[in-house]
């Protein structure tokens, strides 16, 4: 048994990466269930302003196929209580790149409210979604210049 019954972790997981998975698999070492709410494409384009690369039935499909994530459920909201009120964790997992923000301090203050921990897992450095696509870009602008 791990210290925690049920895990939530959320974020949009395109073109899935080692960070994504150090995450998931991090996070299901302290609980029995996790739950992996994945951002909708209207999400991502309302909040991070660009479009995703993979839809969203292709990256819920990619994060339920990892065997630390025992559901996947679609997330459009920014609040964590709203996602609470529906999937009844008892702990939230994060990256430690979010650790002592403003953001995270109140929803760790909300959360505690319910009963419910935020644990911080270690940020995977060197990696994340929008790196590949800048790497992508420039290979992109390398091979123009070669022609
Ligand atoms: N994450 C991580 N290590 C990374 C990248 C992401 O631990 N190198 C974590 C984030 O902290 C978050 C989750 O993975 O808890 C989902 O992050 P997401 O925003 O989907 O991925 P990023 O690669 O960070 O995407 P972007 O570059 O668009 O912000």
């Amino acid at each position: 048994m791990a210290e925690y019954k049920r895990g939530f972790t959320v974020g949009t997981f395109d073109m899935f990466h080692i960070g994504h998975l150090n995450l998931v698999r991090q996070a299901k070492e302290y609980c029995d269930y996790l739950i992996v709410g994945v951002h909708s494409d209207e999400w991502v384009m309302c909040c991070k302003n660009r479009p995703t690369v993979i839809s969203y039935e292709d990256r819920a499909e990619i994060v339920g196929a990892i065997r630390y994530v025992n559901e996947v459920v679609k997330n459009e909201t920014h609040s964590k209580m709203e996602a609470w009120k529906k999937y009844h964790f008892d702990v939230a997992f994060i990256g430690d790149d979010w650790k002592g923000t403003e953001v995270w301090n109140k929803i760790e203050a909300e959360l505690k409210s319910v009963g419910c921990d935020v644990v911080y897992i270690p940020y995977t450095q060197g990696i994340s979604t929008t790196q590949i696509r800048q790497k992508l870009k420039n290979l992109a602008v390398e091979k123009m210049e070669k022609k």
